[in-house]
């Protein structure tokens, strides 16, 4: 698909026409990936933050926040929990936190590798190619990190590099593939600044990528951040701003899947908090195939405020593991069972 079409879509209001992105969408997820939809545990272990994203709950300037990490007991009880739910991954993240250290987190990963079959996905934020590489070797399995805007200016604006250190989240993820990880990444949408030429930028990016996983969610606006201090009018962008809208979150997931058939598409909780009734399962019929439970400890939860009224925040991760189910059984999909490794990142590792 050509950028301008990619564009055409974007701006697309007829409902009718959407209907066909819908449908083509959904049937490219069918043919490529299947109707098993993936469940993984995701465990927030650390809301501590170096970074001052304009966008982010966590930003390290938030004072308004308690701060927790949890220990390595706590983690490995999640993942013991995450197969009692018979998930095949657990999605470890944490804000970008050097509280959390290299050896550390690779005896958590060794242990919960010994004793579990799951996968062990890591969005720790930006470490070094060293530290990547003693996680990997120790049993992690893929590596989530979205650039959130392929727009370079945009994304200075909303995520300052650290002193001395330029953020540069494309190289980090090509480093990441050459040390073996499975990758994701994805974006934000609606990012106040962000035009409809920058998000299909980014949708093509993906295919560029060629992405393992692709999650990607609506911009939700914080008041503990620059971005939700601000007047987000303030910039003229001549009709051209991306809305955060739910609309526009499935056009992206499905744009995501028609560009990358093979990808792990999650319908994120992002999504499900602007529309709890059915959100996720709107996401999972146009194009995603992924969940991801919260298994957190409950006391956690709401510290780990990316942004305001998170879905599930307050459900029991006994809870979400029931609800999510019974989406994914209500529209007529199947549980995925096993590790759901990506199909992209398999083909690549045969030839
Ligand atoms: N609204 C929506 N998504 C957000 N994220 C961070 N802050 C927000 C927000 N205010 C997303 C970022 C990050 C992921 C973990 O959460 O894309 O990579
Ligand atoms: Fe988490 Fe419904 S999906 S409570």
């Amino acid at each position: 698909m050509k950028k301008e079409q990619i564009i055409e879509w974007l701006k697309e209001a007829n409902a009718a026409k959407l209907g066909l992105l819908w449908k083509l969408a959904d049937d490219v997820r069918k043919k490529n990936v299947g109707d098993d939809v993936h469940l993984r545990g995701l465990v927030e272990i650390s809301n501590y933050c170096i970074r001052r994203c304009g966008y982010c709950g966590l930003n390290a300037e938030n004072t308004s926040i308690d701060r927790y990490r949890m220990t390595a007991e706590e983690i490995i009880s999640c993942a013991d929990e995450a197969v009692n739910y018979g998930y095949g991954a657990l999605v470890i993240q944490s804000g970008e936190d050097y509280g959390i250290k290299a050896q550390w987190m690779a005896d958590v990963i060794r242990s919960i590798k010994s004793r579990t079959a799951l996968a062990v996905t890591l969005s720790l934020g930006e470490r070094t190619d060293e530290e990547l590489a003693l996680w990997k070797k120790s049993g992690a399995d893929r590596y989530l990190l979205r650039f959130e805007t392929s727009n370079q200016q945009l994304y200075e604006k909303i995520h300052p590099s650290l002193p001395g250190k330029k953020s540069d989240r494309f190289a980090m993820l090509l480093r990441l593939r050459q040390i073996g990880y499975e990758i994701g990444s994805g974006v934000m949408i609606g990012i106040p600044g962000q035009s409809y030429e920058d998000l299909a930028d980014d949708i093509e990016c993906f295919g560029r990528l060629s992405l393992d996983m692709i999650g990607c969610g609506p911009y939700i606006s914080h008041p503990k951040t620059q971005l939700g201090r601000e007047n987000s009018e303030v910039e003229d962008m001549q009709g051209q701003q991306v809305p955060n809208t739910e609309l526009m979150t499935y056009k992206v997931i499905a744009l995501a899947r028609i560009m990358c058939p093979l990808a792990n598409i999650p319908s994120t909780t992002a999504l499900a908090t602007l529309n709890t009734e059915n959100g996720r399962e709107l996401g999972l019929l146009r194009g995603a195939n992924i969940v991801m439970p919260n298994v957190t400890p409950i006391k956690y939860r709401s510290m780990y405020e990316i942004y305001p009224a998170k879905a599930c925040i307050n459900e029991t991760a006994t809870q979400c593991h029931n609800c999510m189910k019974g989406r994914i059984l209500s529209i007529g999909r199947t549980i995925g069972q096993g590790r759901g490794d990506s199909p992209s990142y398999k083909q690549r590792k045969s030839v």
